[in-house]
């Protein structure tokens, strides 16, 4: 059966952003390792910092397994060096009859279904948006602050034509990998 949590994790000082770097892989490490379903997760940020998390773990049976699975228990660990875990009753808003959070998203937005092409430099470092909201693309302008995304620093090897991914979803950033083909038109 199925099993929806809320977790909450209370960022360590100065330790925000690393939390929210770190939480764009969350559920897509737990469904490599086959312990959630294609159920998407929620995240969203209390007035007292606290960052909440609703996920579905498959079964209970899975959630027993995260915690004997060395990738999940590797990546816990990272979680532990720059959070606290705490319970909902400690978020500020909790007891009010709706807790009010402010969204964060934890999926890139596709900026573009195809790859923007661009002609570099050697030895120049560009800024590949990561987050998908720059209006600079494929580039950074500064958009993502506040979310759980940074951008790509990346120095070009030579100087020719390259193309950067703007669907977001490369395995191989900041470059194009063929990933938007799997995405369809969006129409
Ligand atoms: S604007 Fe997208 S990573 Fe900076």
């Amino acid at each position: 059966m199925t099993i929806m949590v809320i977790a909450c994790y209370r960022p360590k000082a100065g330790q925000e952003a690393a939390l929210l770097a770190l939480m764009p892989a969350h559920l897509p490490t737990l469904r490599a390792e086959g312990l959630v379903g294609d159920e998407p997760s929620l995240a969203g940020r209390a007035s007292d910092g606290a960052i909440v998390e609703v996920f579905c773990w498959k079964s209970q049976a899975a959630i027993d397994a995260a915690h004997k699975n060395p990738v999940v228990t590797a990546m816990w660990e990272k979680y532990g060096a720059v959070c606290d875990y705490v319970s909902i009753g400690s978020v500020a808003g909790a007891s009010d009859m709706f807790l009010h959070l402010a969204p964060l998203s934890l999926a890139p937005a596709i900026a573009a279904r195809a790859p923007i092409g661009v002609d570099v430099e050697q030895g120049k470092s560009y800024f590949w948006c990561a987050c998908g909201q720059s209006k600079a693309q494929p580039f950074c302008d500064g958009s993502h602050k506040g979310s759980a995304f940074t951008p790509v620093k990346w120095t070009a090897p030579e100087s020719k034509k390259v193309f950067f991914c703007a669907c977001k979803q490369t395995k191989g950033a900041p470059l194009c990998d063929g990933s938007h083909k799997g995405l369809g038109t969006g129409d």
